[in-house]
């Protein structure tokens, strides 16, 4: 039987659409069983849609707070029964009950090498500071902006003409390759976690 993922999406969806393009493969070893986001109409909602894949949207403002948006996004997920859930460009925060339900099979991808330059804006963090190599990380998510074990990382090196844009784009390059080849990884071989170290064997 594939793997099951679920993706959380908030933007144009290109990360989710490279997981779709890999998952049409059997041999990839995983399905996407649905699609989530935080807002209606985003690029990724079409993607999945056009996939033929579930969508449902879970928005923080239909809900009297914060933690009940938490509960009800991790039971929506959990309809899905994920064996992992990936976060592709959703820009929210998951809280504690999600964390509950999924921590430990959550994985975010962040454009940037943490632990340098978390949160929303990697790229241009990344160049206001004036690095010459910036990259991508996958990583499990915890309770913090950023901060889980880190499962894989690929450089990509700054030119000196960059902008925020040209180097968000060069690096959603590598972050593509690198999600789905790892994420694929991790279905089919596993993973271990001892502390902050993820291992594929
Ligand atoms: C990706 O670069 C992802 O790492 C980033 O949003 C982009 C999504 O692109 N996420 C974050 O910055 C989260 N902190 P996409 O919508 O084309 O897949």
């Amino acid at each position: 039987m594939p793997a099951r993922l679920v993706v959380l999406v908030s933007g144009t969806g290109s990360t989710l659409q490279a997981l779709l393009d890999a998952a049409a493969d059997p041999s990839y070893g995983a399905v996407v069983v649905a699609v989530g986001a935080d807002r209606g109409g985003c690029g990724g909602l079409r993607r999945a849609e056009a996939a033929g894949v579930p969508t449902f949207v879970c928005r923080v403002h239909d809900h009297d707070e914060r933690a009940a948006w938490d509960r009800a996004l991790a039971d929506r997920c959990a309809e899905f029964r994920p064996d992992l859930v990936v976060s592709a460009g959703f820009m929210k925060l998951a809280g504690p009950a999600f964390l509950d339900r999924f921590g430990g099979r959550f994985v975010n991808s962040h454009p940037a090498l943490l632990p340098a330059f978390p949160g929303m804006y990697g790229p241009r963090d990344a160049l206001s500071h004036g690095v010459k190599v910036s990259g991508c990380t996958l990583f499990l998510v915890d309770a913090g902006v950023d901060t889980g074990p880190i499962i894989a990382q690929r450089p990509v090196d700054v030119i000196d003409d960059d902008d925020e844009h040209s180097l968000h784009e060069r690096i959603k390059v590598v972050e593509r390759e690198m999600l789905v080849a790892t994420v694929g990884r991790m279905l089919r071989e596993g993973y271990r976690v001892s502390g902050r170290k993820v291992t594929i064997p």
